[in-house]
């Protein structure tokens, strides 16, 4: 068969991006304008914000990515774009363009859901990689378990019901006095810190729910900021990061055991922001290795927002004809493969 090469973007957060891949699975460019700095003076993403640096970015970011392949547009196969979940105003820059690009040069146009974006990651960075598998998709929106059946067949076995595992990570470096994103500074300190420290609590659910609740455990991270800081301690920035994450990194890993044993399934793949946090990738691996699994995971920067996983997610709907129309909107609330039925 041809080579398939896919045009992919990506705008749904504050990640600025466009990538051209092979077949899904090898990288020409991948061109990714972060924005973090514009935000970080906020301590989180502005909404409005994000979506006018989108419009000022969009262009010259999907030329570099063209530039950096080699190629022109001509040459694209299909343009693929994230359709949703996200910032609404956001999304519609990535959209609006996709669809400019596919009416202008009469070329398909492919929906791709941002979570599915994550999962397809670990395609590029496993090329061998096939469904059936376990994905464990952590970012700063969302904490999903998810059964890969196929390409385009998922179903969701666990997600959180509350906060999303980067959200809290955000917040508790926000309340530390860390910056923004929390995630690889909270990283970083916990390397320094002891994770038996202070006992934050982990939530399970009844009935062999593999869902996730963070609210408690960040409630319970802020509680002891605040008591220690009223009775004029000193807190120990490295212990508390290292309790707080070794209380989220043993509910993930523990409930996404759960799940791949109870499917009988042996291969799990971590996606998403915070599947770049070291101590998540190292326990996930060890513990998966001790009962017979494997636990794989993407590039670090394939973890993080990028448009390669979205033309790798795209590519499967490539191969089975799954083509959006130029009335594609984007959807700010988007179940994982509600896309595709
Ligand atoms: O996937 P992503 O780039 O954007 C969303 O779709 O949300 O994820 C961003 C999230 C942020 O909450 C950030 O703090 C977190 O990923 N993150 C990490 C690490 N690196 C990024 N969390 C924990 N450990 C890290 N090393
Ligand atoms: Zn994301």
């Amino acid at each position: 068969m041809k080579d398939v090469i896919i045009l992919g973007i990506e705008t749904s957060c504050d990640e600025t991006s466009a990538a051209v891949v092979v077949n899904g699975r090898k990288i020409l460019s991948n061109i990714i304008a972060s924005q973090i700095d514009l935000h970080a003076e906020y301590g989180g993403v502005v909404p409005e914000i994000a979506s006018r640096k989108h419009v000022e970015l969009i262009l010259p970011v999907i030329d570099s990515a063209l530039k950096e392949a080699g190629i022109d547009l001509e040459d694209v196969d299909a343009i693929a774009v994230t359709y949703g979940p996200g910032l609404v105003g956001a999304l519609l820059v990535g959209v609006t363009a996709a669809k400019a690009i596919a009416a202008a040069l009469d070329k398909p146009l492919i929906k791709v859901h941002h979570i599915e974006g994550h999962i397809a990651a670990n395609y590029i960075s496993h090329p061998d990689l096939k469904p059936p598998y376990i994905g464990l998709i952590v970012s700063g929106g969302h904490s999903h378990i998810v059964h890969v059946k196929d390409y385009l067949d998922f179903e969701i076995l666990g997600i959180t019901r509350d906060d999303a595992a980067g959200e809290v990570f955000d917040k508790i470096a926000r309340v530390l006095g860390l910056g923004y994103p929390g995630g690889p500074v909270i990283d970083k300190q916990a390397k320094l810190g002891n994770p038996k420290a202070v006992h934050f609590p982990r939530v399970n659910f009844p009935n062999g729910s593999y869902d996730f609740s963070f609210s408690g455990l960040k409630t319970a991270v802020i509680n002891h900021i605040n008591q220690a800081r009223q009775k004029g301690e000193e807190l120990n920035i490295p212990d508390i990061c290292a309790s707080f994450q070794q209380a989220v990194v043993d509910v993930l890993v523990d409930h996404t055991l759960k799940a791949a044993k109870s499917l009988d399934v042996n291969t799990i793949a971590l996606a998403g922001g915070v599947a770049s946090n070291s101590q998540l990738r190292e326990t996930l691996q060890s513990r998966a290795q001790k009962i017979g699994m494997d636990a794989i995971f993407p590039t670090p920067v394939l973890c993080t927002d990028n448009a390669a996983m979205i033309a790798s997610a795209g590519y499967y709907s490539f191969l089975k004809d799954e083509f959006a129309d130029l009335t594609l909107n984007a959807i700010p609330y988007l179940s994982i493969g509600e896309g595709h039925k």
